[in-house]
């Protein structure tokens, strides 16, 4: 016996086929030089399902022939914030934040920072608050931190964060750079003005032709981010890094990426940081 009143109500998962897989891998590809690993197939069908069913898209096949016909359409973000990996931490691999202090030590006022994956905003706002504590609280300092998860983004722009991702913050910066939350806000933090005041978010897109700046940075952090693309793509990126460094600039990788045999554009220095070669 069935109960056609019953199918609305619990909708199943929409079926994806491999060829709607490797479609969407494809124009995620395209779109974003995200490379789509196999073992991603049922979480991929997963979040294909879900913005199908938003969108009342009888199929997943349609739902991609729609992104595929309307490039420019806003499900464009859904789709592609659906496979972003944004995985990040306050103050990950210290050892950079150190090796950032002493080198801005040593760096000409104004001195910027570009964080171009800085998914939720802790990769930003540990630059900015390394920024503050090694220059002091009146220099010339900012971060441009962009990313293509607009979601993120705007999550970064709130600088809104349980204690639980605050911890690796040191007590005397908790105290200096955030507020902490009362009443229904108890247990969350959020980033004084005076710190995200420095940081401008905004998204952008690696792979877009241009980037909107002529500005010149002292160090670029793109960390975590180039292993999800192929070696075409990394070298692309590194080559147009390179003249937006200042002479001397550093660029700062994850711990598990490896520019050196992509490009002659930047020296190793040490704990996966380059230097621009002049
Ligand atoms: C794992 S997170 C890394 C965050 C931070 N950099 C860190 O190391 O903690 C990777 C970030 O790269 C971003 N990303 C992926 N493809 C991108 C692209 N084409 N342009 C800009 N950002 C991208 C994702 O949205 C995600 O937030």
């Amino acid at each position: 016996m069935s109960f056609p009143q019953y199918r609305y109500l619990a909708p199943e998962q929409l079926e994806a086929t491999p060829h709607d897989f490797e479609k969407a891998a494809r124009l995620l590809r395209t779109r974003t030089g995200i490379v789509l690993g196999d073992h991603k197939r049922e979480m991929a069908a997963r979040a294909l399902s879900t913005r199908a069913r938003k969108l009342s898209v009888a199929s997943i096949a349609e739902y991609l022939t729609f992104l595929e016909h309307h490039p420019k359409d806003d499900e464009w973000h859904e789709f592609i914030n659906a496979f972003t990996i944004n995985h990040t931490a306050f103050f990950r691999e210290q050892h950079h934040f150190k090796m950032l202090a002493e080198f801005v030590r040593t760096r000409k006022a104004p001195v910027s920072v570009w964080t171009c994956a800085a998914s939720t905003g802790e990769e930003a706002y540990s630059i900015a608050i390394t920024l503050r504590e090694t220059l002091g609280p009146t220099a010339a300092a900012t971060v441009w931190a962009t990313d293509i998860d607009t979601q993120a983004i705007s999550r970064a722009q709130r600088g809104i964060y349980t204690g639980e991702r605050v911890e690796p913050v040191p007590e005397h910066l908790l105290h200096k750079y955030f507020l902490r939350g009362k009443g229904g806000k108890s247990g969350m933090v959020r980033v004084k003005p005076s710190l995200s005041e420095m940081v401008r978010f905004e998204p952008l897109n690696l792979l877009d032709p241009v980037w909107p700046t002529d500005q010149k940075f002292d160090a670029i952090f793109c960390r975590n981010t180039m292993i999800y693309f192929d070696k075409t793509t990394q070298t692309r990126i590194l080559t147009r890094f390179a003249p937006m460094l200042k002479d001397g600039g550093l660029l700062f990788a994850g711990h598990s990426e490896n520019f050196t045999y992509l490009t002659d554009a930047f020296r190793l220095r040490g704990q996966t940081v380059y230097t621009v070669v002049r």
